[in-house]
């Protein structure tokens, strides 16, 4: 396709208003230039000012609607703030991206109750006051979607105990919003990641992390946030309008075939090591 023919052609967010928090880290970056792309006013909200702030202006400069909100998730004075923003700016609200969020890998017998209640505030609370601060603009716009980013730590284990129970109880708040607010046009569904590259999260990984990654993960690679990102815009566009309550595994095959995958991966070298000792 052209450029111009594409450019031409309403976006697939046209005439939506969305909300992303953690705009300033890597798969929110990504997400909220794609959806301006796409046609969306755009509000980025973080803790980290500079990187969202940036794209804020790069958008408006290029023609986009935009707006950068410092926003701790934790804080509902912050969220009460961004949904009058979006109604006085924007003029109502049709997407919430529960994107924010931090990792912690401490084991149960070494976690404090400080880091637990940390995890579990921005990871987990944090998403549950936003929902609860936009549904009534949702409504008021005709209906909207929200979309939590989780992780495949919310469908097997993982090694921080407060990762895993924030994850798997931000797909427990999915579940139950999508359950109770389908009369207000409201859909909710959660994404859900393995390792995705060039984000905060990723960047101290150690080169025996991303080699054993290479071996563990069918597709032998981490996600690319573009490849997250095109599935949250799917959930946030009208293309998905027969999808509520859903999680989609964004993990280049890990927890479907995952096992079987380190299996052949693992008979593979027995193999060769007991060639070679022939
Ligand atoms: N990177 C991965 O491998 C991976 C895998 C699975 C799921 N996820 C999830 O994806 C989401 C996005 O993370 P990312 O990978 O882009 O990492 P990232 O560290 O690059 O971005 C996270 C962003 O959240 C912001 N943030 C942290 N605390 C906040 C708060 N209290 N209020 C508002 N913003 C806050 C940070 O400033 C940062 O900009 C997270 O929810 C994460 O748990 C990431």
């Amino acid at each position: 396709m052209m450029r111009g023919e594409r450019m031409s052609k309403p976006g697939r967010l046209h005439g939506k208003v969305a909300l992303i928090t953690g705009a300033s880290g890597g798969q929110g970056l990504v997400e909220t230039e794609l959806f301006a792309d796409e046609g969306a006013a755009v509000i980025l909200a973080d803790v980290s000012d500079g990187p969202g702030k940036a794209l804020a202006s790069k958008i408006v400069k290029r023609g986009g609607r935009a707006l950068y909100v410092n926003l701790d998730v934790t804080r509902p004075a912050h969220w009460s703030r961004a949904v009058r923003l979006a109604q006085r700016e924007f003029g109502g609200l049709h997407v919430l991206v529960n994107n924010a969020g931090v990792v912690s890998r401490t084991p149960a017998a070494e976690v404090t109750d400080r880091e637990w209640a940390r995890v579990l505030a921005i990871n987990l609370t944090g998403p549950m006051i936003g929902t609860r601060a936009v549904l009534p603009l949702l409504r008021d716009s005709g209906g909207g979607s929200i979309v939590n980013i989780s992780s495949t730590a919310a469908l097997v284990g993982h090694p921080g105990v407060c990762y895993a129970a924030s994850k798997w109880g931000l797909r427990g708040v999915t579940k139950a919003t999508a359950l109770q607010y389908l009369s207000w046009g409201v859909r909710v569904n959660s994404v859900h990641p393995a390792q995705v590259s060039e984000t905060g999260m990723m960047a101290n990984a150690t080169p025996a992390f991303r080699a054993a990654n290479r071996q563990a993960i069918p597709m032998a690679r981490a996600a690319r946030p573009m490849e997250v990102a095109q599935c949250v815009l799917f959930l946030a566009s009208d293309e998905s309008s027969y999808i509520t309550g859903s999680e989609i595994v964004v993990d280049g095959g890990a927890t479907s075939i995952g096992f079987p995958h380190v299996r052949n991966v693992l008979a593979d070298a027995y193999n060769k090591r007991s060639a070679r000792r022939r």
